[in-house]
This record gives structure tokens, C-alpha cells and sequence, in this order.
């Protein structure tokens, strides 16, 4: 059996029916995966990928496997792992897998560390630990690294750092920038999968409430326009004036935190930056109050704060919720320990979302295979992305139309005016 350190391979038999439904959802990662097959474009390629190991995962490990690569999969965040998945993907599918729901901070960084003594020629991140942990302990082992593939906006934030500051050593792709991702994953991926965290952790009613939206981003906007669908009374904090006037002008009420703090019955963090709600925030809140966050780190929310506040503390009151009882008595429910509530609480995205996000992950690993490139934050080509969405609407069944040779013309000349 492939080396691997999962929870219990006896899980394997569940998880490899969640992997096979998800699959019906994701047609067009499934054509790659029989083109791979065929074609074999990344045969005998050494590759680490470090994701949310779930099922829609599971089927872009087969896709990269199907082409020939030699892949080892580590979980990109402690609490989003499906037990039941990782184990399948051991025994049914002869994938090594180092992930463990719930594993504990040194755990998760071992086996990140297993995924980079693997001699990767190809990496893939979620949130770029695995990448951020190759340049700040193995800098012999970048040499071998022709590429890297970043699927979230916290990870293009880092690595971009990481390029400003001349520490980049490899080329990757900013796989989150891709519209065949971001449009789709970030606005109704996160949009839909965060409101069925909270509504599985909490059994919360949403017709009515003050849901306080932080971040205006993509997967904000995503969340927030949920929320308005299903009767909210939404409110959006924002810290860019272009964002803020968008969320206002999209008919949601705009405010800064401080004063949100003290009316909101639910927050939630989306934004990819640090202790969003804070002190300040937390001692002006109703009792009651919901807190959530969905953005890639636990940062966004700062517990520290909470806990330094709170006289009592009650673990798990309900499942994935923890109560915090202030001085004065108020109560605060904390959701997934601050951890992205859509995976810890419920499933991540949807298969058929997740299909676009994976299928760019999987032809960008191609490409980058493929093509030696500078170092440098590079976006997906173009081609890939049409291709994407072609393919993604011919399983819709929609068609386009196709742009005439007048039309051609017209487009490409300027000399035609009023
Ligand atoms: N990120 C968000 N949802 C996901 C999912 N279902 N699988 C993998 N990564 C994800």
C-alpha cells in the first residue's frame, strides 16, 4: 500500500461514495481525466499538492494521477479534512495521503514537511504553506520546483509578498485569479457553502437577522448576496472605498464595524486579513450574537481577545459551537473556532463549482509541466480558461453565439464612429 498516515482506512468504503457522487458533478474535470489517461502529459512528474482533502479533491487527485503524475496530498488547513475521503483515496485509488481531521499544529506542518521530502517538481497550495515552508526550510530542495499552483486569494496575497520582497524562488500560478475560478468558487462557492456551515452548526434562522458581512470581496459578495436572497438584513464592512461603494450601491447597508458590532445578530469574517473583529468589537455585541469566519486563516476573529473577555468558556455546546459568557453575562458563540466554517462545519463548496476551480488547477499543472518560465506570480493563460468555460457550458447544455466576421472586423478596427 502507498506510504500515507490517515485517521482509519476502514472509513474507505464511505469515502469512496462521496468521491464517486461528487464526481457526477464534475464533468468537466472528468474529460481532462480521460484525456490524461490517454495521453499521459505529466508521466512520471514527482508532484506535492497541499489542499482541503475532500471529495471534489479526491477527483482532481485521480486527474493528476490518471496523467501520470507520482502525487503526495497533504491537508492546507487542520479542520477541513474528510476522514473518510483520505482513507479511500489510500486504499480504493493508490493515492498517498498525509491528513488527519483535527490533527494538532505539529502534526499538520510533519506532514507538510513529508509532502516536500517527497522532491516535488510541481507543487500545488491552498493558502501556500506548502510553498511558504519549502523557501524557509529546504531552499536546496527548490531547484527541482518548476512550478506552483495557488488556489485561494490569501495564497496570491502571501506569494505576491514573497515577490516583492525578492524571496520567490520559483514561478507559480495565481490559479485564484483565474475568472474560471474566483467568479464561480469565490462568489456562489463560498457564498453557498459558508451559509450551510452556519445553518448545520447552529440551526440558525436566517429570514429576519442582522447578518453582518465583513469583506466585500468576491466571496463576500458571494455570502452577503445569500444572505440578502434568504431574508437578511445585511450589512457589509469594508475597508476599500470601490468595494464599500459597490456593496452600498448593490443595496446592502455599509458601516464600520464598531457600530455593526451593536446591532448584528450573526458576523462573519471574509476578508484575508487579521483580527477583523476584536475587542472593541466583541464588548459591544448583543448577547446572543453569532461569530463565523469564513475566510482561509483563523486569524480574522481574535479569539485571544475573546478569551481574555469571557469569565466562562463552554466547549461545544452544540457541535462545531462554543459559548463565551462575558463579564456582564452576555453570551457569544464562537462557530469552528474561528476556522473556515465552510469546511469545518459543513462541506466546502459544491462538486460542480469546484469542477471549474479544479479543472484550471489541473490544465495549469500541464502548462506549467510544459513551459519554463521566470519566476514570477503568472496568470493562467487565457486558452485555458476559455476552454474551461466551453467545456463547463456544453455540460449545461448552452450554447453561444459566435461572433460574425463583420462583427470580427468591427471589433478589431477604430475607425468606425458615430
Ligand atoms: N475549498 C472550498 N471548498 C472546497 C472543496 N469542496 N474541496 C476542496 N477545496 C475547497
Amino acid at each position: 500500500m502507498v506510504k500515507h498516515h490517515v485517521k482509519d482506512l476502514n472509513l474507505a468504503p464511505q469515502g469512496k461514495k462521496r468521491i464517486e457522487w461528487a464526481d457526477n458533478d464534475m464533468p468537466v474535470l472528468r474529460k481532462i481525466r480521460e484525456r490524461f489517461e490517454k495521453d499521459q502529459p505529466l508521466a512520471g512528474m514527482r508532484m506535492s499538492a497541499c489542499l482541503h482533502v475532500t471529495a471534489e479533491t479526491a477527483n482532481l487527485a485521480r486527474t493528476l494521477k490518471a496523467g501520470g503524475a507520482d502525487l503526495v496530498l497533504v491537508a492546507s488547513n487542520p479542520l477541513s479534512t474528510q476522514d473518510d475521503v483520505a482513507a479511500s483515496l489510500v486504499k480504493d485509488y493508490d493515492i498517498s495521503v498525509f491528513a488527519i481531521r483535527g490533527e494538532d499544529h505539529k502534526t499538520y506542518y510533519e506532514h507538510i514537511r513529508t509532502a516536500i521530502e517527497h522532491n516535488p517538481q510541481i507543487t500545488m497550495d491552498d493558502g501556500a504553506d506548502l510553498v511558504s515552508t519549502l523557501h524557509a526550510e529546504y531552499p536546496d530542495k527548490l531547484k527541482n520546483v518548476k512550478g506552483s499552483m495557488e488556489e485561494t486569494t490569501t495564497g496570491i496575497i502571501r506569494l505576491r509578498a514573497m515577490h516583492r520582497d525578492g524571496a520567490l524562488k520559483i514561478p507559480v500560478f495565481a490559479v485564484n485569479d483565474a475568472e474560471t475560478k474566483y467568479l464561480f468558487d469565490n462568489r456562489y462557492g463560498t457564498g453557498q457553502s459558508t451559509v450551510d456551515g452556519i445553518i448545520r452548526a447552529t440551526d440558525f434562522l436566517v429570514a429576519g437577522k442582522k447578518v453582518v458581512v465583513a469583506g466585500y470581496g468576491w466571496c463576500g459578495k458571494g455570502f452577503a448576496m445569500r444572505m440578502k436572497g434568504m431574508g437578511a438584513n445585511v450589512i457589509v464592512t469594508e475597508v476599500h472605498p470601490i468595494r464599500a461603494l459597490e456593496a452600498a450601491m448593490d443595496g446592502f447597508w455599509v458601516m464600520p464595524m464598531s457600530e455593526a458590532a451593536k446591532i448584528g445578530d450573526l458576523f462573519v469574517t471574509i476578508t484575508g486579513d487579521i483580527h477583523v473583529i476584536r475587542k472593541e468589537h466583541f464588548e459591544r455585541m448583543k448577547d446572543g450574537a453569532i461569530v463565523a469566519n469564513s475566510g482561509h486563516f483563523n486569524v480574522e476573529i481574535n479569539i485571544d481577545d475573546l478569551e481574555a473577555l469571557a469569565k466562562e468558556k463552554h466547549e461545544n455546546v452544540r457541535n462545531n459551537v462554543d459559548e463565551y459568557v462575558l463579564q456582564d453575562g452576555r453570551r457569544i458563540f464562537l462557530l469552528a473556532q474561528g476556522r473556515l466554517i465552510n469546511l469545518a462545519a459543513a462541506e466546502g463548496h459544491p462538486a460542480s463549482v469546484m469542477d471549474m476551480s479544479f479543472a484550471t488547477q489541473a490544465l495549469t499543472t500541464e502548462y506549467a509541466l510544459k513551459n519554463d518560465l521566470p519566476v514570477a506570480v503568472h496568470d493562467v493563460p487565457a486558452e485555458i480558461e476559455n476552454w474551461i468555460s466551453l467545456a463547463k457550458l456544453e455540460t449545461m447544455g448552452i450554447q453561444i453565439d459566435e461572433l460574425t466576421e463583420e462583427q470580427k472586423q468591427y471589433l478589431s478596427s477604430w475607425e468606425m464612429g458615430t
